[in-house]
């Protein structure tokens, strides 16, 4: 069954989603935990529609530049008309799997709520090591959608959405395996916070509401749950919300990380056996 289209509809959801409060809030933990400084180069691996590009220039400054990713042409469009008139930007079309940029060409590089759509997650995080310069940093955001609790009293119903909603995507879980991958990938220092996306209100600035009209567009299809049982799941929520007994929680994960310095050059032919010759040494990539 075919994933979430990253089509012109999807992307003016995505559009309006980016705009409320949980996704501000988002933007400003992944900008703290990259730490953009003046003059820095960036890449936005899977950059949507450039919320993230927009900002970023700001924090790089004249001096640096921002490079945006996305395998999406009608997102790359949505960037463009966002990042207009903001700084040097460069919008590309690429696959997570294969960046088009110089190796060790970036400071600093960030995939949000992306890689749980990249079939070959090995080889995504072998190309976000191989661009990072020795001692870039690296911000990696995911979601586990094991961790979505959300109160219904029609609880088959809401099981039935839920594991439709799981297709959306290649892996629903993938913060849980995600910090050795990056290991095995060569990055340093992987750290990991969990950030908690929770309201007992429906409340237009949280995620939960603001992702309801995706996914009932989504569930909806007749090899999913259906369009009426997609619509009663909506109008319940709604009528939740009403009644004050509207609850959703979920945990996103933010995976910070460091592309190994080079050892010294003294230190790299001390560690050489003799004779050994260390044209090629260096971090794996
Ligand atoms: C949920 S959106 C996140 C957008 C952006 N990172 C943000 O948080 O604002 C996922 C994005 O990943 C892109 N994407 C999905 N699979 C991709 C792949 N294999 N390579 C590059 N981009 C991909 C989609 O086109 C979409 O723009």
């Amino acid at each position: 069954m075919a994933q979430l289209a990253f089509d012109e509809a999807t992307g003016r959801q995505l559009e309006a989603l980016y705009e409320i409060g949980d996704a501000v809030r988002r933007r400003d933990l992944v900008r703290a935990a990259l730490g953009a400084r003046s003059g820095e180069r960036i890449l936005d691996v899977g950059c949507g529609p450039g919320f993230y590009c927009a900002e970023l220039l700001g924090e790089v400054g004249p001096g640096g530049s921002v490079v945006g990713l996305d395998s999406s042409p009608q997102m790359l469009d949505l960037a463009a008309r966002r990042c207009e008139g903001l700084g040097a930007v460069e919008l590309r079309e690429a696959d997570a799997s294969s960046l088009p940029v110089e190796d060790g060409s970036f400071d600093g590089a960030l995939c949000v709520q992306v890689l749980e759509y990249v079939t070959d997650v090995r080889r995504a995080l072998a190309e976000l090591h191989r661009m990072l310069r020795p001692g870039g940093r690296a911000v990696i955001w995911d979601i586990d959608w094991a961790t979505v609790s959300w109160h219904s009293e029609d609880h088959p119903r809401m099981a039935r959405v839920l594991a439709a909603w799981d297709e959306h995507l290649v892996h629903p879980s993938l913060p849980r395996t995600l910090a050795p991958l990056m290991r095995s990938a060569g990055f340093e220092g992987v750290r990991m916070q969990g950030h908690s996306f929770a309201t007992a209100e429906f409340d237009r600035e949280a995620f939960a509401t603001a992702l309801m009209p995706l996914i009932e567009s989504f569930v909806a299809d007749p090899d999913r749950v259906g369009e009426a049982d997609a619509a009663a799941w909506a109008a319940e929520q709604r009528a939740l919300g009403e009644q004050g007994s509207f609850f959703f929680a979920c945990t996103q994960f933010c995976f910070t990380a460091t592309r190994p310095l080079e050892p010294p050059a003294a230190q790299r032919s001390r560690q050489a056996p003799a004779g050994t010759h260390r044209s090629s040494a260096g971090p794996a990539a």
